[in-house]
């Protein structure tokens, strides 16, 4: 993206009071998260640190989010909120939820993968890392990646990931971040309104990946296996398995169908 376009953006977002500030353009960075994380006191609420490429890309569990130059969007926002660690937690829910509904109105098909991936015909194209400063939760980083002109992954993703393009060709990354910024626009403001989880529960019942279907989740070391049969109004998923016990997960990674 090149100045110009940031401009156009930026003037976009100040015409429509939107929660978000200012976009500042990096053609590279380590991590869009780790970079605001380490430079908190230039930043204001609602400020979009954007990165051409990052050289330290992460995800969630520690897992790298590949970033070449040009092809995804790898962003990050700053809000400087006070949640809570409950608030935090269910705010990938509510990232999540924005992303699906950006792309849908682009006219992708997309599903979430609960609670922080997006899928395109069952593989990956957008993931979410929010993060705070540890023992500091004054400051919320929400950190977006999204896989746009990637005509291909290397092997270690190759066959779970996909992007816009390899699903209908090439689209303005710009047009895909307004989208983006436009539903998180609304739904963090109503969901911040008052911290209902409902609608986005809902939301995710209806556009799930996985619900009344088979998955594995693994939790520290343990693996179950079983029926994914619902989501909960605080954000956990419940789990049935094979002997028909129940298990309500919050902190779990479900690793395949
Ligand atoms: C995941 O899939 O586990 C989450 C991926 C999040 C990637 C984005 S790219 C922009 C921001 N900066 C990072 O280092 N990570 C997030």
């Amino acid at each position: 993206m090149d100045n110009y376009t940031i401009d156009k953006l930026n003037q976009k977002l100040k015409n429509n009071e939107s929660l978000f500030k200012e976009i500042h353009y990096f053609s590279i960075l380590d991590s869009t998260n780790s970079h605001i994380k380490k430079n908190l006191e230039s930043y204001d609420t609602g400020d979009i640190i954007l990165a051409d490429m990052q050289t330290e890309g992460r995800g969630r569990q520690g897992r790298r989010w590949f970033s070449s130059p040009g092809e995804g969007l790898y962003f990050s926002i700053l809000l400087k909120n006070n949640w809570n660690l409950k608030k935090l937690n269910f705010s990938t829910l509510v990232i999540a939820t924005s992303i699906d509904k950006a792309l849908k109105d682009l006219g992708y098909i997309s599903k979430i993968k609960w609670p922080n991936d997006i899928y395109i015909n069952d593989r990956k194209v957008a993931g979410v890392l929010v993060e705070n400063i540890i023992n500091n939760f004054n400051n919320t980083i929400i950190g977006i990646g999204i896989n746009i002109n990637n005509k291909c992954f290397s092997s270690e993703i190759s066959k779970t990931a996909t992007s816009l393009y390899l699903e209908s060709g090439s689209i303005l990354r710009e047009r895909v971040l307004y989208s983006i910024l436009t539903n998180l626009h609304q739904d963090i403001i109503s969901y911040t309104d008052d911290f209902n989880t409902e609608p986005f529960v809902q939301y995710i019942r209806s556009n799930s990946l996985y619900l009344n279907k088979k998955i594995t989740i693994t939790v520290g070391n343990k693996k179950i296996h079983g029926i994914l049969t619902d989501i909960l109004m605080d954000g956990s998923i419940v789990i049935s398995d094979r002997k028909d016990n129940i298990h309500i997960m919050n902190y779990c990674e479900i690793i395949n169908p």
